[in-house]
C-alpha cells in the first residue's frame, strides 16, 4: 500500500477535522501518500482529490465542520456513480479509502468494496450515534453538550415565565441524542422514534409532573412518529388549555462548534487505527468502540445499537416515574 485517500460524507460532525488530521499524520508515519477527497463521494465521482501533508492539517484539531467538505451524494447511490468513483481511485493509484461518515456513507463504502474491490475502512462520524457495530460515533459528545447547554438556557426562561417548552433535537431515525439530552437536562419527558408516542399519555404525564413547578421541558426527537416539536404542540394545545406552551427547534446549531476533548481524542485514535488496518491489509472494516475499547469489525455489523437504546429507556422510565414528580 502506497497511496490512501480520506473523505468525509453525510452530515458533518465535530471531530471530523481532527480525524482527517490523524489519518494524514498516521499515513505519513507509515510512509504513505495521503490524499483528501473534496465534498465526499460527490468529489470522488468528479475526481476532486488533493494531496494532504502535515502542513495541511496544522491547527485543525479544534475546528468544527470538515475542511474537506461533505455531501449527501445522490449520484453515488447509482451503480454508474460508484463506477466513476472506482475509476478515479484506480486512475490516481489509490490503494485504500477511509470514509468518515454515518450509516449511509458506510453502506456506500461497503458497496465500493463489494462491487469494485476497493479497500475501504469506515470511521463512524455522525451526531446521531446510530451506527450499528459501535457504541459511539464522532461528534456525539460535542452535540450532546451543545444540546444540554441550550436546554438549560431555555429552562431559565421557561421558569421565569411559567411555560412548557417542547424542544426539537436532531435525529431522523435515532433518538439517542434526544434521550441522553433529556436525562442530562432533567427534562420532564422525551419523545423518540424508537417508542410510539401517545399524545393523550404525554398530556396526562405533563399535567402530573408540572404540578408545583414553574416550567416543564419535553425533548422531541425530529424523527418522532407523532411529528416534530411544532406538530406535537399543535396536537397537545387543545388538550392543555390554560398552559403556556412554546416550542424551539435547535436545528443545525447542534452540528457545528469546536469538538469536545473526547471527540478530538477518539478522532485521533480512530484515524490512526484506520490507517494501521489498511497497512495490514485489513479492509471492508469499520473502527468503533465497544465497552470503551477500540474495536475493528466488518463494515456490515449486527444490530447492537438497539440494546443501548433499550438500556437508556429503562433509565428514562425511572426518570419519569420517580425523578420528575
Ligand atoms: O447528520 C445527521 C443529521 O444531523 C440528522 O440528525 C438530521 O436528520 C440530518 O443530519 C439533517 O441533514 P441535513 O443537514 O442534510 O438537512
Amino acid at each position: 500500500m502506497k497511496r490512501i485517500a480520506v473523505l468525509t460524507s453525510g452530515g458533518d460532525a465535530p471531530g471530523m477535522n481532527a480525524c482527517i488530521r490523524s489519518v494524514v499524520k498516521a499515513g505519513q508515519f507509515h510512509g504513505l501518500e495521503v490524499f483528501g477527497i473534496v465534498d465526499g463521494f460527490d468529489g470522488l465521482i468528479r475526481g476532486d482529490l488533493k494531496r494532504l501533508r502535515y502542513e495541511d492539517v496544522n491547527n485543525v484539531i479544534q475546528q468544527g465542520g470538515t475542511f474537506l467538505g461533505s455531501a449527501r451524494s445522490e449520484e453515488f447511490r447509482s451503480s454508474e456513480g460508484r463506477q466513476k468513483a472506482a475509476y478515479y481511485l484506480s486512475e490516481n493509484l489509490i490503494d485504500g479509502l477511509i470514509v468518515i461518515g454515518g450509516d449511509g456513507s458506510f453502506k456506500g463504502a461497503a458497496l465500493l468494496g463489494e462491487e469494485h474491490g476497493v479497500n475501504v475502512v469506515g470511521i463512524p462520524g455522525t451526531i446521531d450515534n446510530d451506527i450499528i457495530g459501535t457504541e459511539y460515533t464522532l461528534g456525539y459528545d460535542t452535540a450532546l453538550t451543545t444540546v444540554v447547554e441550550a436546554v438549560d438556557r431555555i429552562r431559565d426562561t421557561a421558569s421565569s415565565h411559567n411555560r412548557i417548552f417542547f424542544i426539537e433535537v436532531m435525529g431522523r431515525d435515532a433518538g439517542a441524542l434526544a434521550l441522553d439530552a433529556a436525562i442530562a437536562s432533567g427534562a420532564e419527558d422525551v419523545l423518540i422514534p424508537e417508542e410510539a408516542t401517545d399524545i393523550d399519555q404525554v398530556v396526562r404525564s405533563l399535567k402530573e409532573s408540572n404540578k408545583g413547578k414553574r416550567s416543564s421541558i419535553v425533548i422531541v426527537c425530529e424523527g418522532d412518529d407523532a411529528g416534530g416539536a411544532a406538530e406535537i404542540v399543535s396536537k397537545v394545545k387543545p388538550l392543555m388549555e390554560g398552559y403556556d406552551l412554546r416550542y424551539t427547534v435547535l436545528g443545525h446549531i447542534q452540528r457545528g462548534g469546536r469538538p469536545s476533548p473526547k471527540d478530538r481524542i477518539i478522532a485521533t485514535q480512530w484515524g490512526d487505527y484506520a490507517v494501521e488496518l489498511l497497512t495490514k491489509g485489513k479492509t471492508n472494516m469499520m473502527v468503533g468502540l465497544s465497552n470503551g475499547q477500540l474495536i475493528a469489525k466488518s463494515i456490515a455489523g449486527k444490530l447492537e445499537n438497539k440494546v443501548i437504546i433499550d438500556k437508556k429507556l429503562e433509565l428514562l422510565h425511572r426518570m419519569q416515574t420517580r425523578f420528575n414528580c
